[in-house]
């Protein structure tokens, strides 16, 4: 693989960053659009989790999410997080880390209506996070919810979030350990990027 140059990253870091998730998809790679993120509680106590980034661009990395998550209610009430994304089989590694801002209700309207039904209906089904006395009740829940119509839409308590990327940081693995590692960090007067030791 090409080394990793700054000039492959400015203008717009976030282009660098939709191409490298297209490519990790076009190249068949496990979960290409997987991204862990990592939230903070109010006292400051981080928690990270998978997440499937639903769009990709220069507003930011879209997901899905019951409200009632940890993750929703602490990107609430802390609107800060940082993404990580890894390609083992492209030797890659981003980070992102920025503001987190909640979707409007037609966008995420517009990404439920691709997810497949059966995913719906687990969104029907309970709140993300709510305490279960066993696996039958998963059971229970589902055939409720499959009795019940389907409204259509986004399930109650769902919404969609956005980290919005105010630092990017591309890792590119060397054969021979001189991994590339570019920051690219927005300022008031654009991207600013560096090259950071390995
Ligand atoms: C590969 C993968 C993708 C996932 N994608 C999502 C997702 O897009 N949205 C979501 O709410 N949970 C997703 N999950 C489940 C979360 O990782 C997590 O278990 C759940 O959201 C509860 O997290 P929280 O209690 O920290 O909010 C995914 C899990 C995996 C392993």
């Amino acid at each position: 693989m090409a080394p990793l140059l700054p000039d492959d990253v400015t203008p717009d870091p976030t282009r660098m960053l939709a191409a490298w998730i297209d490519e990790a998809r076009a190249t068949s790679q496990p979960q290409p659009t997987a991204m862990a993120l990592a939230t903070a509680a109010a006292d400051g106590r981080p928690s990270a989790r998978m997440v499937f980034v639903r769009g990709w661009g220069p507003d930011g990395l879209d997901w899905l999410t019951d409200s009632a998550s940890r993750k929703a209610r602490e990107a609430v009430a802390r609107p800060d997080a940082a993404g990580l994304f890894y390609w083992a089989g492209l030797g890659r590694q981003v980070r992102v880390e920025g503001p987190v801002r909640l979707l409007p209700d037609d966008a995420v309207a517009a990404y439920f209506a691709r997810r497949r039904p059966e995913t719906r209906l687990a969104a029907r089904a309970w709140r993300q996070g709510e305490r279960l006395g066993s696996r039958a009740d998963l059971h229970r829940r589902i055939a409720t919810a499959r009795a019940q119509d389907d409204p259509g839409g986004v399930p109650d308590g769902w919404i969609g979030q956005r980290l919005e990327p105010r630092a990017i940081e591309f890792w590119q693995e060397d054969p021979d350990g001189l991994h590339d590692r570019l920051l690219a960090v927005r300022g008031a007067s654009g991207w600013v990027v560096e090259r950071l030791a390995p």
